[in-house]
């Protein structure tokens, strides 16, 4: 049934159905990709969550493995198996993840068959008792585990009351017995509110700290009990048993709509980072359609030149390529008639002068009722800009939210904007001079919203653009039950 829904993406990674959130898990295994995954296989809402898993050897196309964790009859994951991480000890694969029991999440542990297929809960579980006494938490869940030397070190995600999100640094010798060591790291939630795009929130879900060359970086998902959902992250120094932060950034303008992130390094030296796409149509429409949530394709992490971190989708995905189309160089605005479709990679290079602006619009219908626009703008300094999604004609159901996202362009001199643009029927994904911007889109007429365009205002190049259509992943099934 799922698969006749037109809003479902045909390239990005979705479950066979159901409800799937965060990545967990993540890494790259003798080989393999293992992608696991928030899920529930009975229905598309967020309940008693499972483990999800699939395979990969490329980060294309993807194997749906049977269901890998599934919360207990009894025991501290009754509830739910939340988010989590994988880690290799001394060869055993071990997955520490949150049991959820009643409003409650603790540390658990599990491991694994040399293929990852199989796993057995710690009966010592949780390995954690308690959140770290005398401490007042808003929550506490989600978990980043690495070894230094003979020592394991661990995150939690967590908020102090009264003071803002934090990260709880945890040390053991085996995985099942820690030592609380302090928090990492602290936020200041009194600094600015919930209306602010890179407020740090009252808690941080799916902690997650890495090194990208010579810098540290500490990401989070900021939440709040409320509205709050946003990636973010600071770049700084870890050092000992803390984090000096340098800067914070905003990990995608997107919000709500790329939650979650968890990055690995895969056997190539390469950080690699997913994220969840959240619906954004109504509960109702979800129901009927029988699966919700689609995972962001794999993107590659780099330093960035302004010491952000540039993010792009992997350059695996080019082989899903098809029907190349090329246009310009041009001024002002194009012809894209020959540009069409539901499922496609577009990428530009623009050249704006100070003051001017580019729109992209694409899932356009022929009378232009409903469209979706990547808006690029250059401020009249020429030092900066800003990247937009207007979402408002995205669709003309009422259920469906349309509203608009955007996020700080860096310039250079000359004025050049890289942009691609990803369009996979409801996820679309964004990425200008490294900046990410994932959304979703829902037009009522799905078959006729295909159409591309490109305007200008002011005095803009487009130096090329190619298009391609994206061939469809055939996810291969396998028994959804070890
Ligand atoms: C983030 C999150 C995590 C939690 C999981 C539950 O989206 O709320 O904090 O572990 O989802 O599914």
């Amino acid at each position: 049934r799922a698969f006749r829904d037109p809003h479902r993406p045909r390239f990005h990674f979705t479950s066979p159905g159901g409800w799937l959130n965060d990545p967990n898990g993540l890494s790259h295994w003798d080989g393999v990709y293992h992608l696991f995954y928030q899920y529930n296989p009975l229905a598309p809402a967020h309940h008693r969550i499972h483990w999800g898993h699939a395979t990969s050897t490329d980060l294309v196309t993807w194997t749906d493995e049977p269901v890998a964790l599934v919360p207990g009859t009894t025991g501290p994951d009754r509830d739910g198996c939340w988010s989590g991480v994988l880690v290799d000890d001394g060869g055993v694969p071990t997955l520490v993840y949150s049991g959820r029991h009643g409003e409650r999440e603790l540390p658990c542990v599990a491991t694994g068959s040399p293929d990852l297929r199989h796993w057995t809960k710690d009966p010592a579980n949780p390995v954690i008792a308690a959140p770290p006494e005398g401490v007042d938490v808003t929550a506490y869940r989600d978990h980043c585990v690495w070894k230094e030397g003979d020592v394991w070190r661990q995150l939690v995600g967590s908020g102090i009351r009264g003071q803002g999100g934090t990260a709880f640094l945890y040390e053991s010798q085996d995985l099942r017995h820690w030592r609380y060591v302090g928090p990492l790291l602290t936020g200041d939630a009194s600094h600015g509110t919930a209306a602010d795009l890179d407020w740090t929130g009252t808690m941080w879900e799916c902690v997650d700290l890495f090194r990208v060359d010579g810098t540290d970086v500490l990401a989070f998902s900021a939440w709040d009990e409320g509205a709050t959902h946003h990636p973010l992250y600071w770049t700084g120094r870890y050092e000992g048993d803390r984090f000096e932060p340098s800067a914070l950034h905003r990990l995608d303008y997107g919000q709500n709509y790329f939650y979650a992130p968890q990055s690995t390094r895969d056997a190539h030296g390469r950080r690699i980072v997913f994220g969840w796409l959240q619906e954004g149509r109504g509960e109702e429409a979800t129901a009927r359609a029988g699966w919700s949530g689609v995972m962001s394709l794999p993107r590659l992490v780099t330093p960035g030149p302004d010491g952000a971190l540039a993010q792009a989708p992997v350059p695996e995905l080019a082989r899903l390529r098809r029907d190349h189309v090329h246009v310009g160089p041009f001024e002002g605005d194009a012809d894209l008639d020959a540009i069409r479709g539901d499922q496609l990679d577009l990428e530009t290079t623009l050249r704006l002068a100070p003051g001017a602006t580019v729109r992209l619009g694409v899932r356009e219908t022929p009378d232009g009722a409903e469209r979706t626009v990547v808006e690029i703008t250059r401020d009249p300094a020429g030092t900066s800009g800003t990247l937009r999604l207007h979402r408002e004609a995205s669709s003309l159901d009422p259920d469906v939210d349309t509203a608009p996202r955007h996020g700080d362009l860096p310039f250079g001199p000359d004025g050049t904007v890289e942009l691609r643009v990803l369009v996979d029927h409801s996820a679309l994904e964004v990425f200008a001079n490294g900046r990410a911007l994932a959304a979703r889109v829902y037009p009522t007429r799905p078959d006729e919203a295909t159409g591309v365009s490109l305007t200008t205002t002011g005095r803009a190049t487009v130096a090329r653009l190619d298009a391609w259509h994206m061939a469809p992943i055939e996810t291969a099934p396998r028994p959804l039950w070890p």
